[in-house]
């Protein structure tokens, strides 16, 4: 490996917390087939199906299931018409992230703090009701057509949100968990020059701040490279790194999302869990497919010196494709799987943290290196 990057802090000050988040509340995906989508991540990620919400419970126009695994919410949704603007998403799109959605005490609130700001509203504040109470959303736009609710549940006891219903199967057995236990971080993709555009819109309308700055210089191959700053909530519970392509010999990564994509888009949803040896062996058993990372990687000299110590076992992570990092607060451990669906698009990352407050920055190179290996296999490098 060659010297790790170094990711510089930002010198910019945190402001005032304007838009106080209690952490991710949901992901939602607007996929093809939800029902199918729903098996995936429950026989490959060891989600649970919790709730179902369609026409048997009052909705004419969509289904959508609710997938759970400790502190992660995952939300998949299909239409069931072709005008819909969850049909129009998934012709554009394929398969992807509509709504990174934030759990807050103030729908309302979060919703005119925001707006006044800046932000560019979708729908204002809302009351869903049943017998098990009230959840308030309201939804701001982000990059590309992702959006932000945020959802206050705060006087709500039911299983999800009003429509939901438990979901049942008699005859199914759910796979086990894989100890994936909270969202980490969600990173988007947009088009270059677009980057300082949403750290802007972050900065102004939700009060994050500029956590961590990479150059070109920073992420970069021989062929590709990109920008990425990573926009934060002021107690760092949400984390969005925003990329950009930067100009190199050949197309890069974020080029190629952009163009499956056809436009900005969310590129990976990172989970956290405790223990990703045993979670990356379990989910690599049950068919979940990562990058692959280049052998040279593991060279032991090279490896200690960048990394120095750490409690896990090298050939454990060898023989799994685990990447390691080091950053001034302690050490992660990550790995990246191949896109979930049809289109070089969105990916999932499991990540480990050890104190590290950064996202990896010194496997950039490494993992890059593997990415384009895949690129080339499909002719677009
Ligand atoms: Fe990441």
């Amino acid at each position: 490996m060659p010297d790790a990057p170094v990711a510089s802090e930002s010198e910019v000050e945190a402001p005032e917390d304007v838009l106080p988040i209690n952490g991710t509340d949901y992901v939602e995906f607007y996929v093809g087939n939800a029902k199918q989508s729903a098996q995936y991540y429950a026989h490959l990620f060891g989600f649970q199906i919790r709730g179902y919400l369609g026409p048997e419970t009052g909705h004419e126009e969509k289904v959508s299931y609710l997938l759970e695994q400790n502190d992660v919410w995952f939300v998949l949704t299909s239409a069931l018409g072709p005008g819909s603007s969850i049909s129009k998403h998934v012709h554009r799109h394929g398969n992807g992230v509509k709504d990174i959605a934030l759990a807050v005490d103030d729908a309302a609130t979060s919703f005119e703090e925001t707006t006044k700001r800046g932000a560019e509203p979708v729908q204002e504040p809302t009351v869903h009701e049943d017998v098990d109470g009230r959840i308030v959303t309201s939804t701001i736009a982000t990059y590309g057509d992702t959006v932000h609710t945020f959802v206050e549940r705060s006087d709500y006891d039911g299983l999800f949100f009003p429509g939901f219903e438990t979901w049942e199967n008699e005859v199914w057995e759910p796979p086990s968990p894989t100890d994936l236990q909270y969202v980490d971080h969600c990173v988007g993709n947009v088009h270059e020059g677009d980057m300082d555009t949403y750290v802007e819109y972050y900065a102004q309308t939700m009060g994050f701040y500029n956590m961590l700055h990479f150059t070109d210089q920073d992420i970069s191959t021989e062929y590709s490279a990109l920008m990425s700053k990573v926009m934060a909530n002021g107690d760092e519970k949400i984390k969005f790194p925003i990329n950009e392509p930067a100009e190199g010999k050949k197309k890069s990564q974020i080029e190629e999302y952009l163009e499956f994509y056809r436009g900005a888009g969310v590129q990976h949803v990172a989970l956290g869990t405790n223990d990703i040896i045993d979670a990356v062996r379990e989910l690599r058993r049950r068919g979940v497919e990562f990058l692959h990372v280049p052998d040279t990687y593991y060279d032991r000299e090279v490896l200690a010196e960048r990394v120095g110590t750490i409690n896990e076992s090298i050939d454990a992570l060898e023989e799994l494709g685990i990447l390691v990092d080091r950053d001034p607060d302690g050490y992660l451990l990550q790995i990246f799987t191949e896109p979930v669906q049809d289109r070089p698009t969105v990916f999932f990352e499991i990540i480990q943290r050890e104190g590290a407050r950064s996202f990896g920055a010194g496997n950039f190179k490494a993992l890059f290196q593997a990415i384009e290996k895949e690129q080339e296999r499909r002719g677009n490098l």
